[in-house]
């Protein structure tokens, strides 16, 4: 991860994911994706605009409710949540010993909270008036009730169905934080999933437990997991029920993810401002009813992280035994198989011997085909080793003298540092069968 921006002095809670954090995100959502998408029937994927009519935001009660409390010192203007402020979350940090104070210059008098919306506002064409305004979304939701009946009557869905998305959504929030916890640009994934009104308690039950045992299959530990039943007084403008799936943050438990209940909250709230009906027909009893909606959502940026924290491993002493690694702590990236950035290295023993080089870059482009695969020459084989376990690199393949020889190489895993000699010929389905079997 990268500062955005970095050459400038970054912007605060705005990232760039680099060449190896691209390559996770990318298999998070792929992973996501698969599950939740391709294997299923029922639930359908869109990709929609980030911009959207105006008309969406008043209708959806976000220009209305989408708020935080503001408030500003009123000695050197710095600007808070006021519910912060009130809980004690920067009694430590700068200037503030106590709650209630600055954290800035520790003064401790605020202006009166008010309402500050967290949407990003822009303009549709050339002029800036207000009759342009509109809005970057702060969810990826709307856009799945706008479609519901696009997606409902193209694909000819019968409820129980869903409309999946993954992507950007854009807040402004006013304390930001905790390195990728809470950012101004993320991404979700979400489902809003479409039922008939008095199943909708059974469907919400199940959504939590899908969420659950996906983040246990990417590889989460279930002791650092544990829902949170959101109080009635705090729940958001649309929703009957929402609870939240925490995740054991280094800075505390925090939401990963979220199961709510937003009834039919949104499709009436549409249909409405838009006058389109936005009800859904029963083709057996022709009964015509708004279905309730249980989202299950996630942000992409969240998951990342607490993957990285889940993955990260330190050994003291080192894991190899020669003398000089024996003092170092070595790092390793305990990411599953299928969402660590790289999953097989190639590396040329030496990389002044043409023929050793030469089969070397047979074996890579061999590999690359199938795999997310990477070439390095530099450095001695154990220091390559351990940089790949930093990265998480799953199987370290050497191209050695005797591999000239006898067509084999030396297939060296990140976990137990085993080596095996494979011969080439064998050496895409080994990797895939090992590979299948570490994520099981
Ligand atoms: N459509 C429902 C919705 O947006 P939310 O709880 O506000 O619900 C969903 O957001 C998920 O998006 C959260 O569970 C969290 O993982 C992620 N998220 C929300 N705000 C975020 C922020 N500022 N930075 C990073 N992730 C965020």
């Amino acid at each position: 991860m990268f500062p955005s921006s970095e050459i400038y002095g970054g912007v605060e809670a705005l990232y760039d994911y680099g060449p190896l954090g691209s390559l996770l995100k990318n298999n998070i959502k792929a992973a996501w994706l698969k599950r939740f998408v391709q294997e299923r029937e029922e639930v359908s994927l869109i990709d929609a605009s980030v911009i959207m009519n105006p008309k969406v935001w008043e209708a959806s009660g976000h220009v209305q409710n989408f708020t935080d409390p503001l408030i500003e010192c009123k000695s050197c203007h710095a600007r808070f949540r006021a519910d912060y402020m009130v809980s004690g979350r920067f009694k430590g940090q700068g200037e503030a010993k106590d709650v209630n104070q600055c954290p800035s210059c520790g003064d401790r008098d605020f202006t009166e909270a008010k309402d500050f919306n967290l949407m990003f506002k822009t303009y549709l064409g050339a002029v800036q008036e207000e009759k342009n305004a509109t809005f970057l979304r702060p969810e990826t939701a709307q856009s799945m009730f706008t479609d519901f009946k696009l997606v409902q009557e193209t694909q000819r869905h019968k409820v129980p169905f869903g409309i999946a998305q993954v992507g950007k959504a854009f807040r402004n929030e006013i304390t930001t934080g905790n390195y990728l916890f809470r950012v101004k640009e993320m991404e979700q994934m979400e489902i809003e999933y479409f039922v008939k009104p008095g199943e909708d308690e059974k469907w919400f039950d199940y959504w939590v437990k899908e969420w659950q045992e996906f983040f246990l299959d990417m590889g989460l530990d279930k002791k650092n997991m544990r829902l949170y039943e959101h109080p009635k007084e705090s729940l958001a403008h649309y929703s009957k029920r929402t609870v939240d799936i925490e995740y054991k943050f280094p800075f505390g438990w925090g939401e990963l993810a979220g199961v709510a209940n937003r009834t039919d909250f949104d499709l009436k709230a549409h249909e409405k401002a838009s006058g389109e009906s936005l009800t859904y027909t029963d083709p057996e009893s022709k009964e015509k009813y708004h279905p309730f909606v249980i989202e299950p959502t996630m942000g992409v940026d969240r998951l990342f992280l607490a993957l990285l924290l889940e993955a990260y491993e330190e050994v003291q002493g080192a894991r190899t035994k020669t003398t000089k690694a024996a003092k170092e702590v070595e790092t390793i990236l305990k990411l599953k198989a299928f969402l660590t950035p790289i999953q097989v290295a190639v590396f040329p023993l030496v990389k002044n011997k043409e023929e050793i080089v030469k089969k070397a870059r047979e074996v890579f482009d061999l590999l690359k085909k199938r795999f997310s695969a990477q070439y390095d020459e530099t450095g001695a084989i154990g220091r390559r080793y351990r940089r790949g376990d930093e990265i998480g690199t799953f199987f370290a393949v050497t191209i050695d003298f005797e591999s000239l020889e006898d067509g084999a190489v030396t297939l060296r895993d990140r976990d137990t540092m085993s080596q095996d000699r494979v011969k080439i010929e064998e050496l895409v389905e080994t990797i895939e069968r090992k590979l299948h079997d570490k994520d099981d």
